[in-house]
């Protein structure tokens, strides 16, 4: 598997996949796979991946921040999806484990992730790669007329303003 930046040619592949993601119903609130422009605007500049076998891409993993407010600046959102057909093969411990990596590099000393519940695979990929659950936010987020609760989980580096 190769790790390399998620560029703009990239969107195409990076949007089907999300679309995967959002099929699962508990990959995010969002419904609908936003445009090139609106995801590129809403997530940090640095950290955005992409993982490829044999150039096809199976997965991506980018930060997106959580407040403007200057103290937080260093506290930032995950996504990471894999493709339906290539997960469970340790794909996304890869991924994340890079990203966290690269995140260190641009000195973020928080990483959270909201998660529901049910998302298993989600929940068991952040735990093993250092994020706590920090607890259950209930009822949270109202979708097509179901409330939801959501995990946070945050990982707080070792390495940045210790
Ligand atoms: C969540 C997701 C990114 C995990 O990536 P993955 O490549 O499938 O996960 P990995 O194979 O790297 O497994 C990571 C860990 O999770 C565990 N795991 C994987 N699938 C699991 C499942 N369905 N149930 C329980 N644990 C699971 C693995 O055993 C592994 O644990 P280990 O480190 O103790 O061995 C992937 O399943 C996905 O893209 N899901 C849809 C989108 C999504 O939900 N994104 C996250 C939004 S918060």
């Amino acid at each position: 598997m190769i790790v390399e930046p998620l560029l703009k040619h990239h969107w195409p592949s990076v949007k089907t996949i999300y679309e995967e993601g959002l099929a699962t119903g508990v990959a995010t609130f969002e419904t609908l796979a936003p445009s090139w422009d609106k995801w590129d605007k809403n997530h940090l500049p640095f950290a955005r991946l992409v993982a490829s076998l044999d150039d096809i891409v199976v997965g991506f993993a980018a930060l997106s921040p959580v407040s403007q407010r200057k103290v937080y600046r260093g506290v930032a959102e995950v996504s990471i999806y894999i493709a339906t057909n290539q997960r469970g093969k340790g794909m996304g411990k890869l991924l994340l484990n890079r990203l966290i990596q690269d995140s260190e590099d641009n000195n973020i000393w928080m990483l959270q992730a909201s998660i529901f519940p049910e998302n298993l695979a989600s929940v068991a990929l952040h735990e093993g790669c250092g994020f706590r659950i920090v607890g259950k936010r209930e009822k949270i987020g109202e979708r097509l007329g179901k409330w939801y609760d959501n995990l946070l989980l945050e990982r707080r580096s070792k390495k940045i303003g210790v």
